[in-house]
C-alpha cells in the first residue's frame, strides 16, 4: 500500500467523495463497471433515493453520553456494525489489492467481507491475508462439478457461509459494458483491452499499478476447475455457469456439500422469501444486485420489508443495494434487517485509494452509524426497531 494511497483516503470524507476520486483514478471502462446499471439503470438510481424516502421518528432525551453498541450477530457470527460487504467482482482490475485489501479491512473493521466467485484472487488466498471471518458467493462456474470444487475450497480455506446468487441466469443489459466491448460473459482478453487502451492511456497511475501486478486481470475461479479430468478453459467455466444457473432445487444439494448457513442472495418478493426458507436457506439477502441484473424492479429498501413480515421470524434477512450512508444501514436495520450490506460503497474506496480507501469508507459508515443511532435515541442495534421509522404507505408494510 502505498503513500499515494494513504494521502488518497485521507482526503475520502464520504462515499460520496470516494466515487468521485474512484472516477478519477480508474479509466473510463472500469468506472462503468463499477458504477453501472442495467437497462435504463432506474433501478440503480432508485436503491439510493428510496432512502430519502423513509423519515426518522427519533426518541430524544433517551440516550447518555455513552456511545451506543453497534456490536451484533449475523448467522452466529459476531460483528462489531450491522455492515456487511457484499461480493464485487473483478476487483483487481479496481485495485491489485482486490478482495485481499476487502479482506483486510472488513477483518480490521470487525465485519465480515463476501468473496465473490469472479475474483482475481484464489479463495485460499482470500483467506490467508484476512484477520477476520469470511463468507464465499457462489456461482456456478463450471456447473455442479465445478461448483462443488469451489465450495470444497471454501470449506478447506475456513468460510463461514455461502451465499447463493439467484439473480443472475445471465448477466443484465449493461448497456455501458457493451459500449466498451466488454460483453457479457465481461471478459478481458487482448481484443477488449486493445479497444479500451486508448481511454486507459490517460491513467497513468492506475496502468503502472496494473503492470506491477503483472495485468493479473483474470478471473482465477474459472481457470482452475477440473471437470471430466481437464482444466477448463476461462470461457468454457463460464459457459457452462450460464448453462446452469443456481435454482431453489440446488440447496438440498448444496447442503449435503457445506455445513455452514447458506443464504439465498437476490430475493425481492415474500413468496421467493417463503420459498427459500421452504428449501432451508439459513438466511436471505434482498438484493437486486445493486440495478445490475432486471431493470425496474423495487428499491431493495422497499422490498425488505414484506420480506421481513412474510419470513423474518425464521430466518435472518439482510439487504443491499443503494446503502452509501450510515444512516440507510440504521434505516435497514430498524425495517426488519439484521444487517446492510455495501457493494458499490467499499469497490469506491477500493479504486479510489486501495486498501486505505476500504478502511476509510467503513469508517465514514461506522462513525455515521454511531452517530445516527444517538441521534434516534438507540444505545444498541436490538433498539433499532419499525416505530423509530416512517415508509411510504405504498411498501406493503
Ligand atoms: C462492480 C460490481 C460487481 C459485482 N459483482 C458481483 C458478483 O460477482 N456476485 C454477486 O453476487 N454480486 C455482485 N455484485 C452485486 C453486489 O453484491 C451487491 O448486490 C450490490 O453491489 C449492492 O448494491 P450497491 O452497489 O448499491 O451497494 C456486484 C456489484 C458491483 C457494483
Amino acid at each position: 500500500m502505498g503513500i499515494g494511497e494513504e494521502r488518497a483516503a485521507a482526503r475520502i470524507r464520504t462515499v460520496a467523495d470516494a466515487r468521485r476520486l474512484a472516477r478519477r483514478r480508474v479509466p473510463g471502462p472500469v468506472w462503468d463497471y463499477i458504477e453501472g446499471g442495467a437497462g435504463a439503470e432506474t433501478t440503480l438510481r432508485a436503491n439510493v433515493a428510496a432512502y430519502e424516502e423513509v423519515q426518522f421518528l427519533p426518541r430524544v432525551g433517551a440516550v447518555t453520553g455513552a456511545p451506543p453498541e453497534l456490536a451484533t450477530t449475523v448467522l452466529g457470527t459476531e460483528v462489531s456494525m450491522p455492515l456487511l460487504l457484499s461480493p464485487v467482482g473483478f476487483t483487481r482490475m479496481m485495485d491489485p489489492a482486490g478482495d485481499v485489501a476487502a479482506a483486510g479491512a472488513a477483518g480490521a473493521a470487525g465485519t465480515i467481507a463476501t468473496l465473490s466467485s469472479m475474483s482475481g484472487h484464489t479463495i485460499a488466498e482470500v483467506a490467508s491475508a484476512a484477520t477476520g471471518p469470511l463468507w464465499f458467493q457462489l456461482y456456478f462456474l463450471g456447473g455442479r462439478a465445478g461448483a462443488e470444487q469451489l465450495v470444497e475450497r471454501a470449506r478447506k480455506a475456513g468460510y463461514r457461509a455461502l451465499v447463493v446468487t439467484l439473480d443472475t441466469p445471465l448477466p443484465g443489459n449493461r448497456e455501458r459494458d457493451s459500449r466498451h466491448g466488454l460483453s457479457p460473459p465481461l471478459r478481458l482478453d487482448r481484443r477488449t483491452v486493445t479497444k479500451m487502451a486508448p481511454r486507459v492511456v490517460l491513467h497513468p497511475r492506475w496502468v503502472l499499478d496494473a503492470a506491477r501486478d503483472h495485468f493479473s486481470l483474470d478471473l482465477i475461479n474459472t481457470t482452475t476447475l477440473v471437470v471430466d479430468g481437464r482444466t477448463l478453459s476461462s470461457l468454457e467455466a463460464l459457459w457452462h455457469w450460464l448453462a446452469y444457473p443456481a435454482r431453489w432445487e440446488d440447496f438440498s444439494w448444496l447442503k449435503e456439500q457445506w455445513d455452514g448457513p447458506v443464504l439465498a442472495k437476490g430475493v425481492l418478493t415474500a413468496d421467493d422469501a417463503r420459498r427459500a426458507v421452504d428449501v432451508g436457506a439459513d438466511g436471505i439477502i434482498v438484493s437486486n444486485h445493486g440495478g445490475r441484473q432486471l431493470d425496474s424492479v423495487d428499491p431493495t429498501v422497499a422490498a425488505l420489508v414484506p420480506v421481513v413480515d412474510a419470513v423474518g421470524d425464521q430466518v435472518e434477512v439482510l439487504l443491499d443495494g443503494g446503502v452509501r450512508r450510515g444512516a440507510d444501514v440504521v434505516k435497514a436495520v430498524a425495517l426488519g434487517a439484521r444487517a446492510a450490506m455495501v457493494g458499490r460503497a467499499w469497490a469506491y474506496g477500493l479504486a479510489a485509494a486501495g486498501r486505505p480507501g476500504v478502511d476509510r469508507v467503513l469508517r465514514i459508515l461506522r462513525d455515521d452509524i454511531d452517530r445516527t443511532m444517538r441521534l434516534v435515541g438507540a444505545t444498541r442495534v436490538s433498539e433499532l426497531r419499525r416505530d423509530l421509522v416512517r415508509i411510504p404507505s405504498t411498501w406493503g408494510a
